[in-house]
């Protein structure tokens, strides 16, 4: 295999930890270029001896300076979608960072754009890393093998820690503007695999959340650990990033509820919150004939069937890791190859990126309106808009 040539745009952290773990597989590469005026991940690939390649200003520049065996998009949510209507003419496979895109509208642009595509045009891959997870995998092979019966309602978790939350909360993603939602930026994974899994779309939705943490009336003391050590700056706050996480301009919840209706008649609620005590990301799937919890903090499987006395079934699935996703980004780095030599079929195609990305935009909306929304409409725009037509000249 000859040696593969990537191009970044946006090579933040991200970015670097995609790389690094591209590296740690084996993957011969190296990065011929990138645009980031201030590359946020370049600790990162310079600590793992991944040399960053050459900067451009613009990314037309990247692009001229081709052939690329792989474009990544990794910059802040907001420009996604510029950044994959500059790169997606240029023919080079492409791998977007999730959210794929950050509201509606521009994810009716971006399927009519995928829609107007010819055949066999260069791929998008989406990261949405939990796909490629083992655990997840395994989940969704125990769920479609019938084990639990007819699906039934599912609850789910997703408890981060007080660092994390203060990092959102300091980091581009505190605001609409650029992040879309916390609930989409942080669970969108989620939602994707809920809508695999269910097999089917969201029809109604609701949701309260708001701002009860990282908000400006919280109290204005330097926050510190019971051991004296300051709180919330584990991490750097990188691109239009601030040191406090009580910033005024933060417009995002900071904990949200969402209880969903999916088509076919299974029910859900999510409880997110970004400041827990004891962290926790949780599936509770439950089905006719029994029931599977993915604990996806701990890595590990319980499935016990309805009727059964005996012990429920573990699974560990082990190598806890916070740097790569408990070894998902190595799964996905993996996965990413094998599509690229044409081997096997990547795990998440555009579409469902963009409709895990939609059934998050309803929940919001569901929660600003402080009532129910009917998702039909929704999807009726957006089937519309995927309908294959021809480029517009
Ligand atoms: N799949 C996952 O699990 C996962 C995890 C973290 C982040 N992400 C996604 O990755 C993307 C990047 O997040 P991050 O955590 O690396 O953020 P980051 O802040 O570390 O990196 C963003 C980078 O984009 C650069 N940038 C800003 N404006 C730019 C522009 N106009 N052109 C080019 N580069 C520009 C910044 O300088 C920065 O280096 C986001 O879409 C985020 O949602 C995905």
């Amino acid at each position: 295999m000859t040696r593969h040539r990537i191009g970044v745009i946006g090579l933040g952290q991200r970015s670097a930890r995609i790389l690094v773990a591209m590296r740690e597989i084996g993957w011969d590469f190296e990065v011929t270029g990138f645009v980031d005026d201030a590359p946020a991940g370049a600790p990162t690939l310079e600590a793992a001896g991944v040399a960053l390649g050459r900067p451009h200003a613009f990314v037309e520049d990247l692009l001229a300076s081709g052939p690329y065996d792989l474009v990544i998009v990794g910059s802040p949510n907001h420009l996604h979608l510029e950044h994959l209507k500059a790169t997606l003419p240029a023919g080079y496979p492409i791998l977007c960072e999730k959210p794929v895109v950050r509201t509606q509208a521009e994810s009716l642009e971006l399927a009519r754009l995928l829609a107007a595509r010819p055949q066999g045009a260069a791929p998008l891959f989406v990261g949405l890393v939990l796909r490629s997870a083992p655990i997840v995998r395994a989940v969704v092979e125990r769920v479609d093998s019938g084990a639990l019966g007819k699906l039934v309602s599912i609850d789910a978790t997703e408890h981060l820690s007080p660092e994390h939350g203060a990092y959102i909360a300091r980091n581009w993603r505190r605001r609409a503007m650029w992040g879309g939602s916390y609930l989409l930026d942080k669970t969108c994974h989620d939602f994707d695999m809920f809508n695999r899994l269910i097999g089917a779309r969201a029809a109604k939705v609701a949701s309260f959340g708001g701002q009860a943490i990282f908000s400006t009336s919280a109290p204005k003391a330097t926050p510190t650990y019971d051991d004296g050590a300051p709180a919330y700056q584990a991490v750097g706050a990188g691109w239009q990033g601030a040191s406090d996480p009580f910033q005024p301009d933060m417009d995002l919840a900071d904990h949200q509820l969402a209880l969903i209706e999916y088509a076919n008649g299974v029910r859900l609620s999510f409880h997110s919150n970004s400041h827990a005590a004891m962290t926790e990301r949780r599936w509770n799937i439950i089905g006719t004939q029994g029931q599977l919890t993915a604990d996806l903090s701990k890595n590990r499987i319980l499935f016990r069937p309805a009727l059964s006395r005996g012990e429920a079934e573990e699974i560990d699935f082990g190598g806890l890791s916070a740097e790569s996703h408990n070894g998902a980004d190595h799964a996905m780095a993996r996965d990413l190859l094998a599509a690229l030599r044409g081997a096997d079929a990547f795990r998440v195609t555009p579409w469902e990126g963009l409709e895990a990305g939609l059934t998050v935009m309803a929940v919001d909306q569901a929660m600003a309106r402080g009532a129910m929304v009917d998702c039909r409409p929704m999807w009726a725009e957006y089937d519309a808009a995927r309908r294959p037509h021809p480029a517009m000249a």
